[in-house]
């Protein structure tokens, strides 16, 4: 056995695990509208399940319906009438041999204050309503269809702040930065209130056949809330001193051991540092000193079988849920800091995505149990493919944050998450059974980059002959430039992963090729699928063909080398900002462009926060509202795009970063020729990687 700690049964409290290995909690936005699991829930946990996971942690789980729901489509245990569907869920998860604690959580000011009307009233409606989910599945899929076109964010959510929804509740009336929210601190009666809430939740867990129980008392949510003295300046008994802003949760603790009995596992998932100091904000909120403290304080009650040591809160949200930049296993010094001062297994979560790091961080006695999130939704079978030593099959999570982005996005409509790496993520019940019937029919396959080696793999794997042509010298398309900024080389890994599954299931591929019309008819193809990508964008505005004029490509493959120089960066998408990143580091003076009144416009928040932390540090300058208008030798005329007033800027280069366009005249032309012809990825539309994995995937398995 290659990985033998990973793969040595575990015990927490008297509950013993198959192996190391955790999926960690992760709201999906698969449940069913009316707080059960939905077969599709179900079969995405049971996936993993049959894959080897030795414990799953579900979803964080509502215990409260009124200030409690966090989302549309989330688990709860709010009744008792609850409690049958939960177990059924369990049982199906148990057949496959994994091990099952429930999530119970609240989520204080962090709480969506619409849902707070929303929730009571879905639950009458279902109790009234046989047909209740289908309805709200029918009606939810209707208005996300009038609603597909309005970006859901975080802006929207705050903007709720102006409207009349009820105030979100927390230990003290300090509203999240995250939202800005109307926030009013709890009463006591409702503190006690909660705190039975929280125990009864678990008393339900127990009685669904549930293995154990989780308290969520992390990432900026309601328990969080009150242990960190930033957002509890309570004067009662529940604010002041450490004891008192534990209160909340060691009553809940005592509750839950209270009803459900001594030899129920109750664990704690527990940020042992907000990280404020990052932000500016020494010495404030929770910093490791106290979080092991409160760790160790909540050890001697002897109540509580195991830690889930986790970090950050919503304020500091790159803490919690990691971008590209954070490395595997960084939390290594907090999780030991809590393991040196408790008695019981550490589970936690440290950027793990391979099974050598698991095993390293076993071996090297950093944790007891290796638990990670995005591993299981990029991979459902991870465990297993290291359990028969085949790790290089692992499609590795490559921290795009595309999951939690489509939550936000897609869940208030109803719609589920998405995954860059894995297009079959909560779609298990549908892509359930393989479709092995190419009878080795040829599928032509051009350009090698995500969508085209996406397509390629998934006909492989349907027994279709593939042939895949690639223009250039290697595969990878716009990956092999999109990890060439700092920080980014986790996109290799997806290079990588791809083109490994397209060489080990057959396909065969084709480099330095551009096959005409003629030469693809001459493969007699069944399909032919485009993936022949994008070119940039190049505006047709004067001076624009100097030779101190390029294009981002040409930066990032290296065909220019720029030092020294002040760089204007045209467009400030995430592209724009990290190649400007590269040419800050690379010695130049950087100035970037934007025609929109904001750096980042269609930027995810966090994959934005993470780039300008490192990016604002070159001190780059930032000029919003202009367009570039003309280019001259040593300097630029920019434009504001509401007065028309003039500028001119000193630049020695300008970079052009303002987007792409699709390639696709080979399409054109096949379509004319040839009966099933479809263009995939950027030749179809611009789009990211997880539009060009889904896309390649989709047509691919729909041929
Ligand atoms: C889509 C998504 C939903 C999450 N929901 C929860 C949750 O319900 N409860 C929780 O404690 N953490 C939640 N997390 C955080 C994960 O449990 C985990 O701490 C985080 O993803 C970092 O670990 P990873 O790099 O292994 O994914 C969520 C993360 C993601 C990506
Ligand atoms: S979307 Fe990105 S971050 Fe999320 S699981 Fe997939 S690869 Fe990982």
């Amino acid at each position: 056995m290659k990985y033998p700690h990973l793969f040595s049964e575990g015990k927490i409290g008297n509950v013993t695990i198959r192996n190391r290995t955790v999926m960690a909690p992760m709201i999906s936005g698969l449940a069913n509208f009316d707080g059960t699991p939905s077969e599709q829930l179900i079969r995405y946990y049971e996936e993993r399940a049959k894959n080897g996971l030795g414990l799953l942690i579900t979803e964080a789980t509502r215990i409260n319906n009124f200030y409690g729901a966090f989302m549309p489509r989330q688990l709860s245990l709010t009744h008792d009438r609850l409690i049958g569907p939960f177990g059924k869920m369990v049982d199906r998860v148990h057949a496959h041999g994994t091990k099952v604690f429930c999530q119970i959580h609240h989520p204080g000011r962090q709480a969506i204050s619409i849902l707070a009307l929303m929730a009571p009233f879905l639950e009458l409606m279902n109790r009234t309503n046989p047909f209740y989910n289908e309805m709200m599945e029918f009606g939810f899929e209707i208005m996300g269809k009038m609603m597909s076109r309005v970006d859901f964010n975080i802006d929207m959510v705050s903007a709720l702040k102006l409207s009349r929804f009820p105030a979100v509740v927390a230990p003290s009336n300090v509203p999240s930065k995250h939202y800005f929210q109307r926030t009013r601190a709890l009463r006591r009666f409702e503190i006690k209130r909660l705190e039975k809430q929280f125990i009864a939740a678990a008393k339900r867990v127990q009685l669904s056949g549930a293995d154990g129980v989780q308290v969520h008392s992390s990432h900026g949510y309601l328990i969080q809330e009150f242990l960190s003295n930033l957002t509890n300046r309570r004067k009662d008994e529940y604010g002041g001193d450490l004891d008192n802003r534990m209160r909340f949760l060691v009553n809940i603790i005592k509750g839950i051991r209270r009803e459900c009995g001594p030899d129920f596992p109750v664990t704690v998932r527990l940020t042992v540092d907000e990280f404020f100091r990052r932000y500016g904000m020494p010495h404030q909120g929770i910093e490791l000193e106290e979080g092991v403290e409160i760790a160790r304080r909540l050890d001697q009650l002897g109540m509580i079988d195991a830690f889930d040591v986790s970090t950050g809160t919503y304020d500091t949200f790159n803490y919690w849920l990691e971008p590209a930049s954070f490395e595997p296993g960084w939390r290594k010094n907090l999780v030991e800091g809590v393991k040196k001062v408790v008695s019981v297994p550490i589970i936690a979560v440290n950027v793990i995505r391979t099974p050598g790091q698991a095993e390293q961080q076993l071996a090297d006695g950093t944790q007891d149990f290796v638990s990670t999130g995005r591993q299981f939704l990029a991979d459902p079978a991870w465990v297993a493919k290291a359990g028969r030593d085949a790790p290089e099959e692992i499609s590795r999570c490559i921290s795009c944050l595309r999951c939690i982005e489509s939550l936000y996005q897609n869940s208030i409509r109803g719609g589920i998450m998405e995954c860059s790496v894995n297009p079959k993520l909560g779609r298990e019940r549908e892509t359930a059974k393989p479709r092995v019937n190419g009878a080795g029919r040829t599928v032509v396959v051009i350009g090698g980059g995500p969508a085209g080696m996406k397509a390629a793999d998934t006909a492989a794997i349907r027994g279709f002959k593939v042939v895949l042509f690639e223009r250039s010298g290697a595969m990878g398309g716009q990956l092999k430039i999109a990890q060439v900024p700092p920080k980014k080389d986790k996109i290799d890994w997806c290079l990588e992963d791809l083109e490994s599954a397209d060489r080990r299931d057959g396909v065969e591929i084709r480099l330095n090729s551009s096959p005409s019309v003629a030469d693809i008819k001459a493969l007699d193809p069944y399909a032919v699928i485009v993936a022949t990508g994008a070119n940039p964008i190049v505006p047709n505005i004067p001076g624009v063909n100097g030779k101190n004029v390029y294009t981002i490509n040409q930066v990032l493959e290296g065909a220019v080398k720029l030092k020294g120089k002040r760089v204007a960066v045209i467009g400030s998408g995430m592209t724009g900002l990290e190649t400007a990143e590269k040419l800050a580091e690379d010695g130049n003076e950087i100035m970037i462009i934007e025609m929109l009144d904001k750096i980042g416009p269609d930027a995810f928040d966090q994959n934005l926060a993470d780039v300008r932390s490192r990016l604002d540090k070159h001190k780059p300058e930032y000029i919003t509202s202009f367009r570039l208008i003309e280019i001259g030798d040593g300097e630029i005329t920019l434009e504001h795009t509401g007065s028309c007033r003039q500028i001119h800027e000193k630049a020695d280069a300008v970079v052009l970063s303002v987007g792409v366009c699709s390639e696709n005249v080979l399409f054109g032309k096949l379509k004319s020729e040839l009966e099933r012809v479809y263009a995939v990825g950027d030749a179809r539309r611009i789009g990211r990687i997880y539009s060009a994995v889904r896309e390649g995937f989709d047509t691919a398995w729909n041929l």
